[in-house]
Formats: C-alpha cells, structure tokens, sequence
C-alpha cells in the first residue's frame, strides 16, 4: 500500500505539510512528526505524554480498551499461569523464551552474581539512619553501583551490556532485602544458591542466623506470580526516565537508579503504599462514602489510590490477577480485613457514574499490598517489591534503546511562556 500520510494545514497561512503514518504490530498507529519542526516551523504540545509515542518497542503491548497486556506477544495471563519469573525475565531480556537448557544457565548466571561487594553493604548501607525509607536507600545504592562494578561499563559493547542486565536482575533482590534487614536492625542475610529467586528474596528478608528458616511454597510463588505482573509496563513514567537518562549514554546503572527513583512517586509505584495507608485511614466499610465523595470533590487533592490508570480504560488485567492471588494467600495466612474494604471499595466505585464515565479501574497496586502485608513485608517496602520486579523491565528497554540505530539524546522541546526579552536595569535602579 503506497504511503500513509496525515496532512496537516496551517489556517493562517494555508501553508501544509504532509506527514507519514507509521503502523503498528498492535495498537495506534503514529504520526511522524520528526520533520515538523524544521519544515513546518511548530512543535506539538502533549503534557504528559498522552497522545505522544517516544519510541518503538518491541518488548511489551497494552490494549487499553480491552484490559489486555503481553509481553513479547505472550498474554500475561498464559506467563502468570506457566512461567516462573526468571523465565519472563528471559522473555523480555531476549526476546523469546527459554529452554531448559537456557533457562538452567540463566538461573546459574543469576545466581553467580547476586552478592554485593562487602564494602557496599558494609559501609554504603551501614552508613544510612536506621529508619531510612527504603526506597530512599535503594536509589542511593543502585545509584552507586557503578562506584563498585567499574567494570564491563562500555555500553556499546553487546557483551558488556549483558553482564551489566545480569548482574541488576541478580543484586537487586539482594539489594532490597539489605535495605529491610537495615531498617530492622537484623544482621545482613546472604543469598542461597539452591533457592528459586523469589525464595531467595524471602529467605535473605526474613531469615535469622539464630534458626532454620523453611521458605513457604505458598509465599513463594505469590511472590513469582506478582513479579510476572510488575516485571514491564511500555513507556510508563519509570522506563520512560530509565530511557531518558540512559539517551545521553550515561551508564546504566545511574538510568536504572532514575528509573527507581521516579517509581517512588504515589502516582506510579508508590501507589501499592499509598492504597494500603489509604484502607488504613478509611478504616471502615461505613466510611466508603465519605472518601469516594472526597475523591469526586474537584477542591479535594484526596484520590482512590490504586484506581485508575493512563492506558487502560477498561480493568488492569494484572489487578485481576492478582485479586485471585489475594485469596490463594489470605486463605493460608488469614483474613485481612483490608481485602474486605477494598472489595466493597472496588464495588462502589465501580457502579459509581465518576468513575464509570472516567473509566477508572483498580490498577495493579490495588490489590498488591494486601498480599505483601499478609507475606509480612512492611509497608514501606512495598515499592521497593516493585523496583525488584521492573528492573529486568527497565533493563530490558534501556538494552532496546540503546541498540535501536535511531537512538538520539532525550531533549524534548517547550512552549516558553515566561517573560518577553528585556535589558538588565542597574542595581541601584531595581
Ligand atoms: C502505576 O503507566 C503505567 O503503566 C504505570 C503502571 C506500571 O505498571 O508501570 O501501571 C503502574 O503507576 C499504576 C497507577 C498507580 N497510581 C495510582 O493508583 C494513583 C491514583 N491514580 C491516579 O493518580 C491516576 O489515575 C493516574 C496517575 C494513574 C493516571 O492519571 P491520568 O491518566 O493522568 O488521568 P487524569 O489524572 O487525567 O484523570 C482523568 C480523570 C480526572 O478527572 P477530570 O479532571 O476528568 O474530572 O479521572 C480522575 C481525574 O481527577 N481520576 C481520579 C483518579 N484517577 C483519575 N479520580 C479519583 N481517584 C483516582 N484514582
């Protein structure tokens, strides 16, 4: 078929310019406006991003309307239902999915390089206050790590790339569970070989040297299934920055450490803390309409944490999910009354006009913490479980980017609305 192009026409001038179309896998087509600028004399204005594709990915597919999320072209729920979490790391590191024979080596190769240097954990983590929020920590450390692995740093280099995509997916556990015996004052737990990954993250959080501790089957694969669910996004506001700050060809362990830091805010993945601090303050099922009125006030910066979301516009597939892993857990760990709430939370808003005509759905942190509480993780380290999962995710782009032969440097444009030129009066005439 002969070129798509958009046409675009200035009506003060009657001036145009024809654009072309790019079509996709799945999805929107775009519109290439790369020339638009120098031909055309415009920039286009998009805050946020809404309408605004900052790159091809081949990595991972949402279909908003449909609630439908794949990664390489797999659905999430198939991943969910018969992969474990090294294996999608795999997936999205790569590009296809393991043998078994692949999937022995990378379980080997991750777990060859999940210590840390004694010196980071002695004396980098050792050095922040012991009530540190842990996500603080972990864009501090991940921050650093190219102070302790100076080496294989040349980003262009394939091989150099990969070591450094091993060694993030590897530490980062251990990373995050250094940062929570910190904050516990427990001594620091080494990673165990013989353990899955997940079991890993659990023994080397809650183990003590003073007793056996038995990984829990049950904890252990809630933890896999909700790692599948984290592990990648498309462009959201973390890979976005991961992508970003890796355009300029700093390393990738400062764009991870970005990618960390941006996850951190309530609206992204702060939000699995948030919605648990938020069934805490509404307390009780006869509260509900209080803060569903107090999400609707225009005047009120309160919102429904763990609701909504840019793409979907229909149920997060990953909520639902992870709705059902909910119940697999609680019914082993006991009830949560905040399940209940958020149930009857979710049952009202959803047959409320605001958010059926907004189209705002529980999200993937709606239900999250209620399970990472039941697990025993404390609330602060919600966000932290997140970055452990999406790094492979931001990895896996910051990889893509930097291989793509269109990479330019990130340097997006403005509509300057501040003063008009003027001339410096003296000091003594301000
Ligand atoms: C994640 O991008 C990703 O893929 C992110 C993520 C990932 O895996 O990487 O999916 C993870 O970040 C999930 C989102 C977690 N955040 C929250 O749960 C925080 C609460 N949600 C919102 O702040 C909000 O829904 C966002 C940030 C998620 C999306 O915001 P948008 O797309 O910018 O939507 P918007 O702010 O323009 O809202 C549209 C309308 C507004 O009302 P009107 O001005 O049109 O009248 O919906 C309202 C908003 O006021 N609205 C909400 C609401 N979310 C949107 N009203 C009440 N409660 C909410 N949660």
């Amino acid at each position: 078929m002969a070129n798509k192009t958009v046409t675009l026409t200035d009506n003060t001038t009657g001036k145009s310019i024809e654009l072309p179309i790019m079509d996709p896998t799945h999805g929107n087509s775009v519109v290439d406006i790369g020339k638009l600028a120098k031909e055309f004399g415009y920039f286009t204005y998009d805050p946020g991003f809404v309408s605004t594709a900052s790159c091809k990915s081949t990595i991972t597919f949402l279909d908003g309307e449909r609630g439908q999320l794949y990664y390489r072209g797999y659905p999430i729920e198939q991943l969910a239902a018969k992969c474990c979490f090294l294996e999608v790391a795999y997936l999205l590191l790569n590009g296809r999915l393991p043998t078994e024979q692949e999937l022995s080596e990378f379980q080997y190769i991750i777990g060859h390089h999940n210590m840390m240097r004694e010196n980071l954990r002695y004396n980098l983590i050792r050095g922040f206050n012991y009530d540190a929020h842990p996500m603080a920590m972990m864009t501090g450390i991940v921050g650093s790590l190219s102070a302790f692995y100076h080496d294989n740093l040349d980003i262009y280099n394939p091989e150099h790339r990969m070591i450094t995509s091993h060694r993030l997916i590897a530490k980062i556990p251990t990373i995050a569970a250094a940062c929570y015996k910190h904050n516990t004052g427990q001594p620091f737990v080494f990673p165990q070989n013989h353990l899955t990954y997940c079991g890993n993250l659990l023994h080397m959080m809650f183990a003590v040297p003073c007793e056996p501790y038995h990984v829990d089957p049950v904890a252990e694969k809630a933890l896999d299934v909700l790692f599948i669910l984290h592990a990648d996004h498309e462009q959201n506001a973390s890979t976005s920055t991961v992508r970003l700050a890796g355009s300029s060809g700093a390393n990738p362990y400062a764009a991870i450490a970005a990618g960390v830091a941006s996850l951190w805010g309530p609206a992204h993945g702060g939000a699995n803390e948030a919605v648990l601090k938020m069934l805490a303050e509404i307390g009780d099922v006869s509260n509900i309409d209080k803060y569903i009125a107090r999400a609707k006030d225009k005047d009120d910066s309160f919102r429904l944490m763990g609701f909504g979301h840019r793409v979907y516009r229909n149920y997060d597939p990953r909520a639902k999910l992870i709705k059902e892993v909910c119940h697999q857990v609680l019914a082993k760990y006991g009830d949560d009354p905040h399940l209940e709430l958020a149930m009857k939370l979710e049952d009202i808003a959803l047959s409320d006009e605001f958010f059926i005509e907004r189209k705002l759905y529980p999200n993937v942190d709606f239900y999250s913490g209620i399970i990472y509480k039941a697990l025993g993780i404390p609330i602060n380290m919600f966000t932290v479980m997140f970055a452990v999962a999406r790094t492979v995710g931001w990895i896996s782009h910051w990889k893509e980017m930097i291989d793509d032969p269109e990479l330019k440097i990130g340097r997006p444009r403005q509509l300057y609305v501040g003063e008009a030129h003027r001339d410096v009066p003296d000091l003594a005439d301000r």
